[in-house]
């Protein structure tokens, strides 16, 4: 199938409409939502939607809900062009390409709050985000009807937030977590990357290489107090890095763990989330570990 463009709700719901209706062989549809400026990263979402579901929406979005006063959503990276030739290459069948008049037309009166996984690291740090993302996630799921959609653990905290919505509201929807794609020198691809300077970009790795660290200092029998702080240290090394956050919670539910405990004796999913200004740019990375098992790999299972 080639790659279709909508941009309204009503042309993208007779497309989806339409091929459910021709009986195809693999019936289930994908999705796959972005704000667009597309990088291997998205691609990688697209591809494994493209692989398991005989349809794949992406959706292109800038969504002003979630972005607050003072940060980018002025000078968010846009390049239509661009993210439909990655679009087509990577899988997707249809783009939807709405403005902010189609998704917001009206004064709005409802909003999306998914309490307790926002009490931490970005959700602190960003007051009213992920109100805006649940928000327009709820819509695009809604607009959509996808059978699974896809989402990537580089924002660890935004799937968990998703997550918890998509139970609570019995959205019939399966939601996928997809591995952190990276640069080859480490650092988590993301669209905000090309704001970096090229000391800053040089420096920004600290981020992927100091989580990598904490993965093994984790066997040195640390408490998480203990290897926040020198996760600290370590980033601080770098001297453009501006430390917004660095914290260590359970997954998916995010709560706290045991200042004292050692991390080595947690047997929950543990998070390691950090959130690092470089100039103007803000950077988020994050490991995701069970220290009980040997080895400390990615151990999201939904
Ligand atoms: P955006 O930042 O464009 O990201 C779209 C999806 O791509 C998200 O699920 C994100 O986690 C995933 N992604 C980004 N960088 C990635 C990387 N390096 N490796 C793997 N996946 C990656 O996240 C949003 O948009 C918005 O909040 C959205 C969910 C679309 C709601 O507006």
């Amino acid at each position: 199938m080639n790659l279709k463009i909508v941009r309204t709700i009503v042309e993208l719901r007779q497309e989806i409409a339409d091929y459910r209706l021709s009986k195809p062989v693999n019936p289930s549809v994908g999705f796959v939502p972005t704000m667009g400026f597309l990088h291997e990263g998205h691609a990688s979402l697209i591809r494994q939607s493209s692989a398991s579901n005989g349809l794949t929406v992406l959706s292109i979005f800038v969504n002003p809900t979630q972005f607050g006063p003072g940060e980018d959503l002025d000078k968010y990276p846009r390049d239509e062009q661009r993210d439909l030739r990655i679009a087509a290459d990577s899988g997707a069948d249809l783009v939807f390409m709405p403005s902010v008049q189609e998704m917001y037309p009206n004064r709005r009166l409802t909003t999306v709050t998914v309490s307790e996984v926002t009490d931490r690291l970005c959700g602190a740090s960003r007051p009213g985000h992920f109100d805006g993302v649940a928000l327009v996630v709820a819509k695009l799921l809604n607009i959509v009807q996808p059978d699974r959609a896809y989402f990537g653990l580089k924002d660890a905290q935004q799937i968990a937030v998703i997550a918890s919505m998509v139970q609570d509201l019995n959205i019939p929807v399966e939601i996928v977590p997809c591995p952190i794609v990276r640069e080859p020198d480490g650092l988590a691809l993301s669209s905000r990357n090309v704001y970096l300077e090229p000391e800053e970009r040089k420096q920004a790795l600290i981020l992927s290489q100091s989580l990598s660290q904490a993965a093994e200092w984790i066997h040195e029998g640390l408490t998480s107090s203990q290897l926040v702080q020198r996760l600290k240290d370590e980033i601080n090394r770098s001297p453009l890095a501006d430390i917004d956050y660095v914290d260590i919670l359970k997954y998916p539910d995010l709560g706290p763990i045991e200042a004292d405990k050692q991390l080595s004796e947690v047997d929950n999913r543990v998070l390691i989330a950090v959130a690092v200004r470089f100039g103007k740019t803000r950077l988020i990375d994050n490991r995701l570990l069970n220290p009980a098992e040997v080895g400390a790999q990615l151990c999201f299972a939904k």
